[in-house]
C-alpha cells in the first residue's frame, strides 16, 4: 500500500519545507518536491504541516488504584489518541508490589491488544530490591528502557536511597528513570492541616501540595541524580520554582530531561471552586498563572523536552468517592485527545514558538530520549509511517461529548482550539481521514533502545 501525501509543509529540524512523502506499508520510502511515484491512495496536505506523528510520553490506561480502575483502556484511549494525532503512547505499565516487572509487562501487553495507535512501556516500579534489580537486563532485552519511580502515593513510594540506586545502575545501560517529585512528608502534613481547617473539598487539593512540596522534591533529585552521576527526568513538571531548581542542576552541567502536560499550560487553580472541581483533582495540582507562564517561556527556549498528558480519567461517579474527602478522589484527567491542538493553540498560534519546536517537544524529542529515533520523531526516508496532516486553521471546541475518550468529563470541556489533526497514518494505514477514525487496531508494540539526548 503506497501514500502519496502532496503540498503539504514538511516539519523537521530546519522548519516546516514545502514537499512531498511517500510512504510504502510502513516506511517512509521518499520526502521530495513533486513526487510523481505510482501510488494508491492521495493525500491533498495543501494549507496543512506534515508532521511526524506525535508520542504521548505519558499516560496511564487501564490502570488499576486499588479502589478503582482508570476509564479509558487501550482500546478507548488509544482512540482518542490517534483522534488528536498521536500515533505512539508510552504507558506506565505498574509493577505494584508483590509483583514482578515481568508480571507487569505481560499484563500491559494483554491489555494493550486492540490499540489504535502505537504503544511502548515504561515501568512504574513500586520496590527496589535484588529481585527487581535482576529483572533490569530482560526488560532492556524486551524492549522497555525507561522506568519511573513515585516519590509519593502509599502503593508506590519508595525512598531517596532506592531512586539513588536505581538511577546509577540504569544509566549504566543507558535507560532513564523518571521521578514523580512531590515530597511526601510535606503534603501528609499539609493535608492533616486542610482537615483541622475543616477543609474537605477539591479546593483543599491544591493546598495540600503547594509549589514548594514539588519544587523541594525535584532539588532533591537533582541531587539524587548529581551523586548517581545519572540524567535526571522530571515527569510531570507544574512549578516555576520546579523549573528553577532543574534549571540551577543544569547548570552545574547535569543531563536533565523535563516533561510538561497541557494542563499546567492552560489551566489554574482556579478551577478548584467550581462546583465539580472533582475534575480537576490530578497530581501535581494545578497551579497559578504565572507557573504556566514559566513554563511556556521554557518551552520557547527549549528547556522543555517533552510533553505529555499524564491522561488518567476517571468518571464523575468514581470522582465522588472523594466527595467528603479530597484525598480520596481518584488522582487524574484525561487529555491524550487533545494534547497537540491544545499545544498550538496555547504556544504556536500565540507566536510563542515555532511549529518546528511544536513537532520536537511533541513528537522528536521523546523518540531520542525514549529510544525510538530515527525510526520514529521525524519524517525522513526510511523512518515509520507515523504521520499526521495537521490543519493549523482548523477550530473547534473541546467536550467529553465528542472526545473518543470513554469518560464523562473533560478538563478542558469547553475550551476553544486552533489547529488539529486532520489526517492521521499510522504504521502506514490511514488511520484517520478528515477527523474521522477510519480504521482501528493499527497500532504495534514500539520495542525501543537505549535513550539518546533530545534536540536542544
Ligand atoms: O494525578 C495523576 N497524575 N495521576 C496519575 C498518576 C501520576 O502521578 O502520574
Ligand atoms: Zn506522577
Ligand atoms: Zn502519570
Amino acid at each position: 500500500m503506497r501514500i502519496l501525501i502532496r503540498n503539504g509543509l514538511v516539519v523537521g529540524d530546519g522548519g516546516a519545507v514545502s514537499a512531498d512523502v511517500l510512504t510504502e506499508d510502513g516506511t517512509i520510502l521518499r520526502v521530495a518536491p513533486q513526487i510523481g511515484e505510482a501510488h494508491d491512495v492521495c493525500i491533498d496536505a495543501a494549507g496543512c504541516y506534515v508532521m511526524p506523528g506525535f508520542i504521548d510520553t505519558h499516560t496511564h490506561f487501564d490502570l488499576d488504584l486499588g479502589t478503582t480502575v482508570t476509564a479509558d483502556n487501550f482500546v478507548t484511549g488509544t482512540r482518542a489518541a490517534v483522534l488528536g494525532g498521536t500515533t505512539t503512547v508510552l504507558d506506565f505499565a505498574t509493577q505494584d508490589r508483590g509483583m514482578t516487572m515481568q508480571d507487569a509487562l505481560d499484563l500491559w501487553h494483554k491489555k494493550a491488544q486492540g490499540s489504535s495507535c502505537n504503544y511502548g512501556f515504561h515501568m512504574a516500579v513500586s520496590e527496589w530490591n535484588d529481585a527487581r534489580i535482576g529483572e533490569i537486563p530482560s526488560m532492556i532485552r524486551q524492549g522497555v528502557t525507561s522506568f519511573k519511580m513515585y516519590m509519593v502515593y502509599d502503593a508506590m513510594r519508595v525512598d531517596d536511597g532506592a531512586i539513588y540506586d536505581a538511577l546509577r545502575r540504569t544509566a549504566a545501560e543507558d535507560c532513564i528513570i523518571g521521578v514523580h517529585c512531590e515530597n511526601y512528608d510535606l503534603l501528609r502534613q499539609r493535608i492533616l492541616e486542610c482537615r483541622s481547617a475543616g477543609l474537605s473539598g477539591p479546593t483543599a487539593h491544591p493546598l495540600s501540595r503547594p509549589n514548594i512540596v514539588e519544587a523541594e522534591a525535584v532539588a532533591r533529585l537533582m541531587r539524587i541524580a548529581e551523586l548517581a552521576e545519572a540524567p535526571a527526568w522530571v515527569v510531570h513538571l507544574s512549578t516555576r520554582e520546579g523549573l528553577e531548581e532543574a534549571r540551577r542542576a543544569r547548570l552545574r552541567g547535569q543531563e536533565v530531561y523535563l516533561e510538561t502536560c497541557p494542563q499546567y499550560l492552560v489551566l489554574d487553580d482556579s478551577a478548584y471552586a467550581a462546583e465539580d472541581g472533582a475534575r480537576f483533582v490530578l497530581s501535581p495540582p494545578l497551579r497559578k498563572p504565572a507557573d504556566a507562564e514559566a513554563i511556556l517561556t521554557a518551552m520557547a527556549q527549549d528547556e522543555i523536552d517533552v510533553i505529555g498528558t499524564d491522561h488518567c480519567s476517571f468518571t464523575m461517579a468514581q470522582k465522588a468517592l472523594g466527595k467528603d474527602d479530597f484525598t480520596k478522589i481518584p488522582n487524574g484527567g484525561a487529555g491524550v485527545q487533545n494534547r497537540a491542538a491544545l499545544i498550538h493553540t496555547c504556544a504556536v498560534q500565540t507566536g510563542r514558538m515555532t511549529v518546528a519546536q511544536m513537532a520536537e517537544q511533541l513528537s522528536g524529542n521523546a523518540a531520542r530520549i525514549f529510544g525510538m529515533y530515527p525510526k520514529k520523531g521525524c519524517i525522513a526516508e526510511g523512518s515509520d509511517a507515523d504521520i499526521v496532516i495537521f490543519d493549523p486553521k482548523a477550530e473547534r471546541t473541546i467536550s467529553w461529548r465528542t472526545n473518543a475518550h470513554n469518560c464523562d468529563n473533560s478538563p478542558y470541556e469547553g475550551m476553544r482550539t486552533v489547529g488539529a489533526a486532520r489526517d492521521v497514518i499510522v504504521n502506514g494505514v490511514l488511520a484517520v481521514q478528515n477527523g474521522t477514525l477510519v480504521q482501528e487496531g493499527a497500532g504495534r508494540y514500539v520495542f525501543r533502545g537505549r535513550s539518546q539526548r533530545p534536540n536542544r
